[in-house]
């Protein structure tokens, strides 16, 4: 079944050709980051106002890249939520009119099941469900229980940032670009670790739930010392990298301890990582070399970040169990909970 997927969610207007859930044909993906980097951050305004702008011609080339034509579309896919709502209204609203137009089913996927769908796309071993799920994105921060594709338990989210977000807003604060986790990731392979005192937050009787907003004020007080209004201690470029290596040492340690506790109560080997953090060598590494008990599975080049084959891949297996949605009822949503 070929299967057109459309992703709209927040600065990445995607879109990409599946064939049978797995088997990509193109996987076309139109960045924003030059849009955003002078704002340290995404303006939803600009955001929509260049998904306009691309959404046509992105499908265009991934059609021409998967040398089909659009009656050779068997499915039209597309993320529905959670993001920017101007942003998500735009891909769904492409998404139905293409459905309506040619006639084809159309079937709304959740971003977030799609990430941990992504690093099934590359996987050819079967799954032992139930398996974990990590998304760890710009967005949302969560561990899952996968009882099988479609099939989701949530163990624990984060209470403020998101493990991205909390990469970008501490990278704003040491003066590095948008997006500044890949900076942050360089930056850490020169420092030193214990150099700063950095921890993650505890959430009181939620031992597994992710609090960022205490390390990323730490942060900011080792930068600008704790009682000074706008006193900046200088750091120089030795203190950069090792101020990045301690908090990425904090973050992906508080991320390990939690990932490891879950997959010891839930009884889990197998673990299903999605969202552009997982991009992380140093994160990958700290669980090869740590936990070589449990088999952690990575989505491939391209298909961690935003990006529509993931929403493809998994509307096959959505549509074959559960078929299509009605385009006339489907509704953007910003917040869907697991
Ligand atoms: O999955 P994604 O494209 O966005 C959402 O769906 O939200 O992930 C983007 C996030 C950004 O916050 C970016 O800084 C972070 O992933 N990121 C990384 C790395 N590469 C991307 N964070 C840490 N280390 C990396 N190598
Ligand atoms: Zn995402």
């Amino acid at each position: 079944m070929l299967v057109l997927g459309i992703e709209t969610t927040c600065d990445e207007t995607a879109c990409a050709v599946v064939r049978d859930g797995r088997d990509i044909l193109s996987n076309i993906i139109s960045s924003q980051i030059d849009l955003h980097a002078e704002y340290g951050g995404v303006v939803p305004e600009l955001a929509c106002r260049r998904h306009v702008d691309t959404i046509i011609p992105v499908i265009k080339q991934a059609l021409l890249e998967a040398n089909v034509s659009l009656s050779n579309i068997e499915l039209i896919a597309v993320s529905y939520g959670p993001g920017l709502i101007g942003a998500l209204l735009i891909g769904l609203t492409a998404a139905k009119s293409l459905s309506l137009a040619i006639g084809k089913p159309f079937i709304g996927i959740n971003h977030i099941e799609a990430h941990l769908y992504s690093a099934l796309m590359s996987y050819d071993q079967p799954i032992q469900f139930p398996c974990l799920g990590v998304v760890i994105s710009g967005g949302h921060t969560a561990i899952v229980k996968i009882n099988e594709i479609g099939s989701y338990k949530q163990i624990s989210q984060t209470v403020d940032d998101a493990i991205g977000e909390a990469f970008d807003k501490v990278g704003k604060i040491m003066g590095l670009p948008y997006p500044a986790g890949p900076i942050i990731e360089k930056l850490a392979l020169q420092g030193n670790p214990e150099k700063y005192h950095l921890k993650a937050g505890y959430v009181k009787e939620r031992p597994l739930d992710f609090s960022f907003s205490g390390l990323k004020t730490a942060v900011l007080y080792t930068i600008q010392g704790q009682n000074s209004k706008n006193g900046r201690i200088s750091l120089n470029e030795q203190d950069k990298k090792d101020l990045a290596a301690s908090f990425q040492n904090a973050v992906l340690k508080d991320l390990y301890d939690k990932v490891l506790k879950a997959s010891s109560l839930h009884k889990c080997r197998q673990i299903l990582f999605g969202g552009g953090v997982s991009n992380n060598i140093a994160l990958r590494d700290l669980f090869a070399r740590n936990a070589p008990h449990l088999e952690c599975i990575w989505p491939s080049k391209g298909l961690s970040l935003d990006n529509a084959a993931m929403i493809a891949g998994l509307a096959y297996h959505q549509y074959l169990k559960s078929g299509k949605s009605d385009p006339f009822d489907f509704e953007a949503s910003t917040r869907i909970p697991f």
